[in-house]
């Protein structure tokens, strides 16, 4: 059996009042890709600055490879690299130069540090671009040296906070064949993210935060599998009717049927078909107009919807920072 190589017990952290992370436990195995799943402010990146030291946890334990951390730190240091959310190159400072200082940090001197170097400057396909600043770099190119500067010690653990937040699709798909590759190579992978695909295409197990809370965790299969063991229907209709339609599908047909704005989603086990025209042909008869309806199988969207009662929470217009995390507004 694969060892844990994380193991995070109730941790918390309080910022005066406020619970930014409220007594999450979890292990992550080596070898995994594993995904911290969750909405703006849901408790994400607190929890990852908690494993890497960076802050210091309210209360709550962290083993790095059996060692607390607060034991020894420098455990840390030695097993992990840390992705930050936001790319941090210095503009005014050429690709191999922002290189260099990690590696110094990271205690690497002489031949062991150029040849880091000009591997890492490889590996993100920038050696024709190494004595260029920075900050001439497309944000592709940044992340790219942003990724290979968190590896410039090779870790065996590699935390990635939101790696591809703000990405076109190419970088995206880029970056997934990037962390990819690495876990191929043995390196286990902790990444956040607020994208379902992402998460969906890219881990081996989830778990799924908002309000600094665990509300699931599984393989994707698994969390899918909680929704429906067979397909999901899903009717637009009009926004006025939702509430309405959903009353009388649970009363009348006793299906488990959740409304998000203008659109119902009903589990339909491994009945789909019949269930679908049970479901039409009742909403004809009560008069209730059909948008458009179609079935499919779960996806983590509908995880999400499950988990929240039906409602996302960015749909009630609370703070969005990003057009293109639209994908929770849904
Ligand atoms: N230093 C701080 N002081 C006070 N509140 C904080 C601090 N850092 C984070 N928070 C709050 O804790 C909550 C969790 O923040 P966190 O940055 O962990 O969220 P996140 O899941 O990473 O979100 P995002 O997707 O926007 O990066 C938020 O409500 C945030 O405002
Ligand atoms: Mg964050």
């Amino acid at each position: 059996m694969t060892k844990d190589i994380i193991e995070i017990d109730n941790l918390v952290k309080k910022f005066g009042n406020f619970v930014a992370v409220d007594n999450i436990s979890m292990r992550i195995k080596e070898g995994e890709i594993f995904g911290i799943l969750g909405p703006n402010g849901a408790g994400k990146t607190t929890t990852i600055n908690m494993l890497l030291g960076l802050i210091k946890a309210t209360s709550g334990f962290i083993e790095v490879d059996g060692t607390d951390i607060n034991k020894k730190p420098e455990i840390i240091k030695e097993k992990m690299g840390l992705m930050t959310q936001e790319t941090v190159v210095d503009g005014d400072l050429t690709a191999r130069q922002n290189l260099e200082i990690f590696a110094e940090l990271y205690g690497m001197k002489g031949t062991e540090k150029e040849k880091a170097i000009n591997r890492a400057l490889e590996d993100a396909k920038l050696e024709e671009f190494g004595d260029e600043k920075a900050g001439s770099f497309s944000g592709g190119m940044q992340r790219r040296l942003n990724l290979v500067k968190s590896m410039i010690h090779s870790p065996k653990i590699l935390v990635l906070d939101e790696p591809t937040t703000g990405l076109d699709v190419q970088n995206r798909v880029d970056m997934w064949d990037r962390i990819r590759r690495m876990n191929k190579n043995g390196i286990t992978i902790i990444l956040t993210t607020q994208y379902l695909e992402e998460a969906d295409s890219l881990c081996n197990r989830i778990a799924v935060i908002d309000h600094g809370q665990i509300k699931a965790l599984g393989t994707p299969a698994e969390l899918k599998k909680t929704v429906s063991e067979g397909s999901v229907i899903d009717i637009s209709l009009r926004f006025e009717d939702a509430e309405n339609a959903a009353r009388i599908i649970k009363q009348k047909l006793k299906l488990d049927c959740k409304v998000i704005a203008d659109r119902i989603s009903i589990n339909a086990g491994r009945e789909d078909i019949k269930t679908l025209t049970a479901v039409v042909s009742l909403l004809e008869k009560e008069k209730i107009k059909i948008i458009a309806a179609s079935v499919h199988l779960p996806t983590l969207d509908d995880v999400f919807i499950k988990l929240t009662g039906g409602t996302i929470r960015d749909a009630l217009g609370e703070q969005q920072s990003n057009a293109s995390k639209v994908m929770w507004r849904r």
